[in-house]
């Protein structure tokens, strides 16, 4: 269905959970964050009924988040019951790759068809220290396990300054070496670790100084990334560049946090508790038409307001 502003919203993120094993420096603290109470989060049933009444609506692209979806329990079973949703296009998943070894298969045989793995560097060391958690060469079988499990790969690097702007060029080759999208994501300041993320901004227009990149043609008008092509790799090189406002025009997507509130916009604070609209058994469909006509035309995060969510609590 369109919104208030015209845009057909027609892609649902979903956050299943928001713990993670890992513990990135820029998304959650170092203590880690406060576990959700069990009656606070959707149920998987639940959450499989906002998905179906979406589609109702005209929603068929799904994308499972978290946290880290995988630690989910139960997480295959509802990828497969949403696959079996008939307006259904294209079921993606964002993670972090570490369970990836083990579920790639049976992720496959569900029905997803695509993930997108969180890779900020290629230094072990470095690796540990940005997830605190984390091994490197875990997410590398992961990625192997994907690409043979015949699902569609693409990469997310967070770009940050003194961290990981030496190894722009190692990355970029992830296009050559696995014909995948590798997608630089600029730096967002969230929740808690607003410190780290002004320190360390970094412009994606900056790989442009170090890396001989052509533009290239989207295939989806809606998707926040510009790409671009590095020689003839068969992956293309991406740039998500959060701060600049200039897709919110042609945002079609809409946002489900773990604990069942809808976000029309990741970055504004205005939630719609649908966890409590389902508990009361109200009309989820009209309560679904009317978050979605409210979605704000643009955000205001260079306007300098504070997103009080942090982005394990959204999904990125
Ligand atoms: N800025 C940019 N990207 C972030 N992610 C998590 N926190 C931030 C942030 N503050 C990214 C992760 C992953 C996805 C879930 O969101 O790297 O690719
Ligand atoms: Fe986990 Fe992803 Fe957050 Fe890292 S960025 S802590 S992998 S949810």
């Amino acid at each position: 269905m369109t919104d208030d502003f015209g845009r057909n919203i027609n892609y649902l993120r979903v956050s299943v959970t928001d713990l993670c094993q890992f513990r990135c420096i820029y998304c959650i603290p170092e203590n880690g964050i406060k576990q959700l109470d069990h009656k606070e989060l959707l149920s998987l049933e639940e959450i499989y009924t906002v998905i179906r009444e979406f589609t109702m609506l005209g929603v068929d692209k799904i994308r499972f988040t978290g946290g880290e979806p995988l630690v989910r329990k139960g997480i295959l079973g509802l990828v497969e019951s949403v696959s079996r949703l008939e307006k259904i296009k294209d079921i993606a998943m964002t993670t972090n790759g570490a369970l990836l070894e083990k579920m790639a298969v049976p992720l496959r045989k569900s029905g997803l068809h695509r993930v997108n793995i969180s890779l900020d560097t290629l230094n072990e060391k470095k690796f540990r220290d940005v997830t605190r958690t984390g091994e490197l060469s875990e997410v590398i079988r992961g990625v192997e396990a994907a690409k043979n499990a015949g699902l569609g790969v693409k990469f997310n690097v967070v770009l940050m300054k003194d961290f990981n702007d030496d190894e722009i060029m190692d990355l970029i080759e992830l296009t050559r070496i696995y014909d995948a999208d590798v997608r630089f994501i600029e730096l967002m300041p969230i929740g808690e670790n607003q410190g780290y993320a002004k320190a360390n901004f970094m412009a994606c227009e900056e790989i442009l100084k170090v890396a001989e990149l052509r533009p290239v043609e989207s295939d989806d008008p809606h998707a926040p990334t510009r790409y671009y092509r590095y020689g003839n790799a068969k992956g293309r090189v991406g740039f998500i560049t959060a701060l600049s406002s200039h897709f919110c025009g042609d945002c079609n997507r809409i946002r489900l946090t773990s604990d069942g509130k809808l976000k029309p916009c990741l970055h504004s604070n205005q939630e719609i508790d649908l966890r409590s609209a389902i508990r009361r058994s109200e009309d989820l469909r009209e309560i679904i038409s009317a978050a979605i006509k409210s979605k704000p035309e643009k955000h205001y995060l260079s306007e300098n307001r504070i997103i009080d969510r942090g982005m394990s609590r959204i999904g990125g």
